[in-house]
């Protein structure tokens, strides 16, 4: 197991360049999903600030159910369609979301959750999960952080599902 250090004081497209870079290797030359997004969700939880929840929801049939994450406890399943990781889930389009009351249907797991993030994970054109991000700051999510965070489950994709 290779030490991992992500510097989090650094310009977004540095830190999420390093974050892509420790997540891939992480991943590289495992083939158990489970064991992989329980890794990269961990990865995230360390190195992003301003977090209340980090993990994944696998597409299994018409519904996204809980996969590996780090947080406090968490709805199981949501349906395709359903509140952001739903509608995430639906559109196959990145979901960033400044306050989350605002969003219609959002399923509240955490009351502290004030923005989220979330972001379908393709593989070979199918959907196999979505990465949610949780922040009890409002607008905690900004363009570089989609930016990032689609890059970075761009280069794990393969390894997950
Ligand atoms: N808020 C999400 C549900 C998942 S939890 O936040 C972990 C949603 O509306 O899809």
């Amino acid at each position: 197991m290779q030490d991992i250090v992500v510097d989090t004081d650094q310009p977004a497209d540095e830190f999420y360049a390093d974050l892509t870079f420790a997540a891939a290797a992480l991943v590289k030359g495992e083939p158990d999903a489970i064991a992989n997004m329980a890794n990269v969700a961990a990865l995230i939880w360390q190195y992003m600030p301003d977090l209340n929840w980090a993990g994944f929801y696998r597409l299994i049939g018409n519904e996204l159910v809980l996969g590996p994450f780090q947080g406090k406890t968490a709805c199981i399943r949501i349906a395709v369609g359903a509140g952001v990781c739903g509608t995430a889930a639906a559109t196959g389009k990145p979901q960033r979301v400044a306050d989350v009351h605002a969003f219609p249907g959002h399923i509240a797991c955490d009351a502290e959750s004030r923005s989220e993030l979330v972001v379908p994970v393709v593989q070979e054109g199918k959907l196999v999960a979505v990465l949610d991000l949780d922040s009890p700051l409002p607008d905690r999510f900004q363009p570089a952080d989609e930016a990032g965070m689609v890059k970075l489950v761009t280069a794990i994709a393969s390894h997950i599902g």
